[in-house]
C-alpha cells in the first residue's frame, strides 16, 4: 500500500513539475513541388497559455530567441490564457526573429479566460465558451505594434526571389465560424500555400485542396498519452493520431504541434512533452 501511496506521489510531481517544463525543440523536414528558390525554415509555436507569470516558458523563449532566426516564425493560437499574459506575450514573440515575417492566428483561450470548471464543462458537456472574456482587440493591437501580423479569416503574400508563398489565417474555428471563402480569396493555386489554423479539424470544412501545407495546434497532444496507445481528446472530429504530427490530408500535409503550454487549471503533461517545431521545407 505504501509503494502505491509513493509510486502515485512521484508520477504526480513528475506531471505536473517535471514534463510541462521538459521543453524540446523538434526538428521535421518535408518535400514540396511548388516553385520556391531555396528550402525555407517555420518555426512553429502554439499554446503557450501566457497568464503573466514569469515562468521557465520565458526562459524557453529567449532561447527560442537567441539560437535561431527562421524564416518565418508561425502561431497557432491559445497564446494567453487571460489578460494578463498579453503583454508577456507580446514581449516574447516580438523578440523572436523571423527573416519574412512572424503570423499568428487566434485560439479559443485568446478569446476567453475560462477557470478550472469552465474546462470541466468544455471536456464534459461540449460548452465552448466562458462568461469571462479577454481583451482581443488590445491584443491584437499590442501584437501588430511588435511585428506580428495577426490573420484572422484572410492571407498575406511574401515574393520570395521570384516564387510567391501565401500565409493563410482562419479565425478561432472553436468558438467561431471559419469562412474558408474569404480565407482563401485570390490564393492561387501554383503559390507555395501556407494555413494556419488554432485547431487542424477544420480543413475538413476547407473546400479547396490547394493548400500544401496546414499548421495547428489545440489539442495539446492529448497532454496525457499512453504508449502505444496515445491519446485522447473530446470533441475532436478527426482521427486520434491527428492529436499531434506530421501527416498528410489529401494533398495536404499537417503539422500539429502539442503545443508549449496549456490551461493555467490543468497544466499536466505524461508522455507528452512540450514542443517547438522546426521544419524546413525543401523543393523537389
Ligand atoms: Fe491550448
Amino acid at each position: 500500500m505504501l509503494e502505491i501511496l509513493i509510486f502515485s506521489f512521484v508520477l504526480a510531481c513528475y506531471m505536473v513539475f517535471v514534463e510541462p517544463r521538459w521543453f524540446k525543440v523538434k526538428r521535421v523536414r518535408i518535400q514540396t513541388k511548388k516553385k520556391l528558390p531555396k528550402p525555407i525554415t517555420i518555426l512553429h509555436l502554439s499554446d503557450t497559455h501566457f497568464s503573466g507569470r514569469k515562468s521557465y516558458k520565458d526562459k524557453f523563449f529567449e532561447k527560442l530567441a537567441q539560437e535561431f532566426e527562421s524564416d518565418f516564425v508561425v502561431v497557432t493560437g491559445d497564446i494567453i490564457d487571460c489578460n494578463e499574459g498579453i503583454e508577456q506575450a507580446a514581449h516574447l514573440l516580438g523578440n523572436l526573429r523571423a527573416r519574412f515575417g512572424k503570423f499568428l492566428v487566434l485560439g479559443n483561450h485568446d478569446y476567453y479566460d475560462y477557470h478550472f470548471f469552465d474546462n470541466v464543462n468544455y471536456h464534459l458537456r461540449g460548452v465552448r465558451t466562458s462568461i469571462r472574456v479577454n481583451n482581443v482587440q488590445k491584443f491584437v493591437e499590442v501584437l501588430k505594434a511588435k511585428g506580428i501580423r495577426v490573420l484572422r479569416d484572410n492571407n498575406h503574400k511574401i515574393d520570395l526571389d521570384g516564387a510567391s508563398v501565401y500565409v493563410i489565417g482562419t479565425e478561432d474555428p472553436v468558438t467561431r465560424t471559419v469562412n474558408f471563402q474569404k480565407t482563401l480569396k485570390d490564393v492561387p493555386s501554383n503559390s507555395f500555400n501556407i494555413m494556419l489554423t488554432h485547431v487542424i479539424d477544420s480543413i475538413i470544412k476547407m473546400p479547396e485542396a490547394y493548400v500544401d501545407l496546414v499548421f495547428s495546434g489545440h489539442t495539446h497532444g492529448g497532454q496525457i498519452r499512453f504508449p502505444w496507445i496515445g491519446g485522447f481528446m473530446y470533441g475532436f472530429d478527426m482521427p486520434r493520431k491527428y492529436l499531434e504530427g506530421i501527416h498528410t490530408w489529401k494533398e495536404s500535409i499537417l503539422c500539429v504541434s502539442r503545443g508549449i503550454g496549456a490551461s493555467r487549471f490543468t497544466a499536466l503533461r505524461f508522455f507528452c512533452r512540450p514542443e517547438a517545431i522546426l521544419m524546413e521545407v525543401v523543393p523537389e
